[in-house]
């Protein structure tokens, strides 16, 4: 199974992320958790070019063939590999990022991103949890963090509006979405998360004999 975590900067993604592979892991499952951009060591190094530096330092077309080339990276190296060995996958962030960022609110890309995708990507994740949050909270919060990695974050909260409004519609019309409320405390969010995963994942597995 493939569970990725999208959303807005400082929604909450990572934490929960790491949450929810704790909580599959003490139930006995064999997971991985990755993130993008990254999550192999080619990844990683084309990470630190596109998160790091001036807002305006790639266009938005290049920003889409520097992540559409660190996913390939990452799909060949970690994803197929894992998903093969039977692992769950627990990705922060992949191709709904890409349009959402790159398709919608950065550039207006989105055939394009969905033609990349099409020709060098083609896995779309069995779920994706949404955490949805007001932004000025989200970048509040993601500004606390005081990283170097803050080229997206320094666009400004216009477009981190733009960014949840373009999440939830692409979560309107595609049913692997499950849209949790972010403005909760981190257990409850966590908890909201683990109610909608349980049962699509004893779906997955089937009945036992
Ligand atoms: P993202 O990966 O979506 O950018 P993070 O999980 O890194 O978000 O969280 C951003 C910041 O907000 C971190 O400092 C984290 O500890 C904090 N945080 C995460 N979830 C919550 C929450 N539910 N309530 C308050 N603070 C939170
Ligand atoms: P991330 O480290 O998840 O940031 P945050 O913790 O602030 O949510 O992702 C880094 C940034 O990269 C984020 O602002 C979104 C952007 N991004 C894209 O623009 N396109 C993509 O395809 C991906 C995966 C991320």
């Amino acid at each position: 199974m493939f569970i990725s975590f999208e959303g807005i900067d400082g929604s909450g993604k990572s934490t929960q992320a790491r949450l929810l592979a704790d909580f599959l892991r003490n139930q006995g499952h064999d997971v991985i958790l990755t993130r993008e951009p990254g999550g192999s060591a080619g990844a990683e190094e084309i990470r630190a070019l596109v998160l790091e530096g001036d807002p305006d330092r790639w266009s938005a077309e290049t920003e889409l063939l520097l992540f559409t080339a660190a996913r390939r990276d990452h799909l060949e190296k970690t994803i197929r590999p894992a998903l093969k060995a039977g692992q769950i996958v627990i990705c922060d962030r992949f191709a709904d990022s890409t349009r959402v960022y790159q398709g919608t609110t950065r550039g207006d890309l989105l055939e394009r991103v969905n033609a990349l995708h099409a020709a060098m990507i083609g896995v779309e994740p069995d779920i994706t949890i949404l955490v949805d949050i007001n932004p000025n909270v989200g970048l509040s919060r993601a500004k606390s963090r005081q990283t170097a990695e803050e080229r997206f974050e320094d666009f400004g909260v216009e477009m981190q509006i733009k960014m949840r409004s373009a999440f939830l519609d692409l979560a309107a019309h595609a049913p692997r979405f499950v849209v949790i409320e972010g403005a909760q405390s981190i257990d409850d969010v966590a908890s909201d998360i683990a109610k909608a995963i349980l049962p699509r994942l004893v779906a997955a597995e089937g009945p036992h004999a």
